[in-house]
């Protein structure tokens, strides 16, 4: 364990804009230093001064292509030599948060952009979690806090390959909460879903011609402050707003395709 005097530590991937960013500072407010990591590494220096000058919290950042095969197993060893360094024995949350999206018809889809999102969206998320696992179980308030979305509840046409990937941290971060529900460890598994947010990325996914109604968007400051609440209170599944809570029960009602069928309308009507 981690000498007293030490604050927890917590590594936020994704944290130079939108989600990741905001999470970051609601951490640091809550007392914990950060490790912050992505690849734009100006934003992420900005992020770490302002942090350490508004919350007096120590932060550091890596950069990372999370989407590049080897790049979790790197990210680890960086990330312990960086801890060993700072005198701490482990890390105590681990925000997998770093995520790309594409407003795309399959059939017209880029097979780049689908590697990169299985790559970043699934194998990062999942390799990092099992990584720094060992780390995170010597935590007395060890967490894993994975963040998906309300595409993850059904079947997505345009985004196809998106929601599968979030339909695969939602099982993903699931199937490991119970199992470490059952181990000696504890470390507490938290999958976010959040609803529409307001962030980057739009731009990136090329959904910014969408036709939404801006009541249905989040802020990303919004959904920073009930991932943070929702680590306090140890939910396993979250999702964040009213509507979206409610939008992610229909598809335990109706069969599969008229989800399928249904979604497809909406995706019609919004692109
Ligand atoms: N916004 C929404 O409507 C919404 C809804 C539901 C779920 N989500 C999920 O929320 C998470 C955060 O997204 P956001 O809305 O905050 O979008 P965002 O503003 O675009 O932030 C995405 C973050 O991921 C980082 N990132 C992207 N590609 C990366 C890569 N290859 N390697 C390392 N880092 C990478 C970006 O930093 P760099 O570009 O500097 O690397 C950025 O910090 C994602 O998992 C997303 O799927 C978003």
């Amino acid at each position: 364990m981690t000498p007293e005097n030490l604050p927890p530590i917590a590594l936020v991937t994704g944290a130079s804009s939108g989600i990741g960013y905001e999470i970051s500072k609601e951490l640091a407010n809550k007392g914990f230093n950060l490790i912050l990591v992505a690849r734009r590494e100006e934003r992420l220096k900005e992020l770490k001064n302002y942090l350490e000058s508004e919350f007096g919290a120590k932060a550091y950042y890596l950069k990372k292509d999370l989407s590049e095969l080897n790049s979790a197993n790197e990210l680890h060893q960086e990330v312990l030599s960086l801890l060993d360094e700072l005198n701490y024995e482990n890390l105590d949350v681990l925000v997998n948060n770093a995520g790309v999206g594409d407003l795309c018809k399959f059939e017209e889809s880029s097979i780049e952009k689908l590697e990169t999102m299985i790559n970043l969206n699934i194998l990062s998320l999942s390799k990092l979690s099992r990584l720094f696992l060992d780390s995170i179980q010597k935590s007395k308030d060890g967490a894993i806090i994975n963040i998906a979305s309300t595409a993850a509840f059904q079947a997505l046409p345009q985004m196809a390959v998106y929601a599968a990937t979030k339909a695969y941290v939602l099982s993903f971060s699931e199937a490991i909460a119970e199992e470490m529900k059952n181990s000696k460890s504890k470390v507490k598994v938290i999958c976010i879903c959040p609803g529409i947010t307001e962030s980057e990325f739009q731009v990136r996914a090329d959904m910014s011609d969408l036709k939404i109604n801006k009541q249905f968007v989040a802020s990303s400051e919004a959904v920073a402050k009930y991932t943070v609440k929702s680590l306090e209170k140890g939910k396993t599944t979250a999702v964040h707003g009213i509507i979206n809570k409610i939008g992610t029960l229909l598809p335990r009602l109706l069969p599969r395709s008229a989800i399928a069928r249904m979604s497809n309308s909406v995706m019609n009507k919004i692109t």
